[in-house]
């Protein structure tokens, strides 16, 4: 089964969204990158991104059936969504939470997760590497 690498809102603006917070690299650039990274696992993965909570939740949803792991970044709604947190708990494929920025350095407002208590790990603040420490990650907790 492949890994789902699922992204929320505004990620989709990576490369012009304020790049001395979260790089240069554009989404489409990180997802060749987890592609190769996970290639080299013999990994396949599934990448994915939405501005709307609804269709987020009803991809973790996908994932209960068709991935193995999930690499999840929910962008904004990590603060705000006890909907996504819920869908994190229900579904069986560990979750790993990632961000590109260190969100405990940043604003308050940024410094509670909501699905950080549902995931079974998170991996902050890294840019790129953290999609793909937490590729690392999932087959960790896939294999012990
Ligand atoms: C983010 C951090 C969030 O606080 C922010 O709302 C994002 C991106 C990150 O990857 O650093 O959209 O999830």
């Amino acid at each position: 089964k492949p890994i789902y690498i699922l992204n929320g809102p505004n990620l989709n603006l990576l490369g012009t969204r304020e790049p001395e917070i979260y790089g240069a690299m554009t989404l489409d650039d990180i997802a060749a990158a987890c592609a190769a990274h996970a290639g080299k696992l013999n990994q396949t993965v599934e990448f994915r991104q939405s501005n709307h909570e609804g269709v987020l939740i009803d991809w973790l949803h996908e994932a209960n059936l068709k991935a193995s792991a999930v690499i999840f970044n929910p962008g904004a709604y990590t603060h705000t969504s006890v909907a996504l947190h819920d869908a994190v708990r229900a579904i069986e494929p560990p979750v790993i939470e990632v961000h590109l920025s260190q969100t405990a350095a940043r604003e308050t407002f940024r410094h509670h997760s909501f699905v950080a208590s549902a995931a079974r790990g998170s991996i902050t603040g890294l840019g790129l590497a953290s999609y793909l420490l937490g590729i690392d990650a999932a087959l960790h907790c896939l294999h012990h």
